[in-house]
């Protein structure tokens, strides 16, 4: 393997949110008489919170909105998802995720997460995957999100490794894109393989192994 670090996303690589992202906009799409369907929940991989909320109201036929009504809907909808990540634990982590991310470790690369989601730390916790990374750049931590290559860099900077030598394991074009623009190495996994977009496909976390 020609890496010397790995930097995940989390959601839809790590671990599986999107059902929750997708129940809890769908409940606040429905205030709002906007017809929310997954489709429309996979143009959101990857984006922040606030951006999701503008492809939302893409399909929004009511009156203009106040900035105090979007902050109102983001912390609401925020608020609806964290009530599911409660109930998360370390179950909902695969063992291929767990045991591929041991043996990285052990084959002696650094290993970061890199993630659009503000609710990044509370979600290691909840599901105990905090020790597994030597660094962890998340949404809080960035002014622009994917494809934006911000929060991959800072990942890098925090590891202390070069772009070049760092691979990204990803499951949304606009993370691909991100990492290309970041001048990394880029692994697509689930729905980015259908773009046919990266560097590498991968089916399973522990073909990593074997790049
Ligand atoms: C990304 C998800 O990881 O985080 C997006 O793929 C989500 O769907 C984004 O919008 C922001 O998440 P959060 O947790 O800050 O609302
Ligand atoms: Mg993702």
């Amino acid at each position: 393997m020609g890496f010397g670090a790995v930097i995940f996303d989390l959601d839809g690589v790590l671990v599986f949110t999107d059902k929750y992202h997708y129940l809890a906009w769908k409940e606040i799409a429905k205030e709002l008489s906007i017809d929310f369907t997954q489709e429309d929940n996979n143009r959101l991989r990857g984006v922040s919170r606030r951006e999701s909320l503008d492809i939302i109201l893409e399909k929004y036929k009511g009156p203009s909105l106040s900035e105090e009504k979007i902050e109102d809907l983001l912390e609401r909808k925020n608020n609806l998802y964290r009530e599911y990540l409660k109930e998360m634990s370390p179950s909902d982590v695969t063992k291929d995720v767990r045991d591929t991310l041991k043996k990285l470790r052990e084959n002696g690369l650094k290993l970061a997460v890199g993630s659009s989601s503000k609710n990044t730390s509370f979600i290691l916790e909840k599901t105990d995957l905090t020790d597994y990374f030597d660094a962890v750049a998340d949404g809080t931590m960035i002014t622009r999100s994917k494809p934006d290559p911000e929060v991959f860099l800072k990942a890098a900077e925090f590891i202390g490794m070069d772009p070049k030598d760092c691979l990204v394991i990803e499951d949304a074009d606009a993370g691909i894109e991100a990492a290309k623009a970041a001048g990394m190495h880029q692994a697509a996994i689930g729905a980015a393989r259908d773009s046919h977009a990266s560097e590498y496909e991968i089916e399973s976390i522990s073909d990593i192994l074997s790049l």
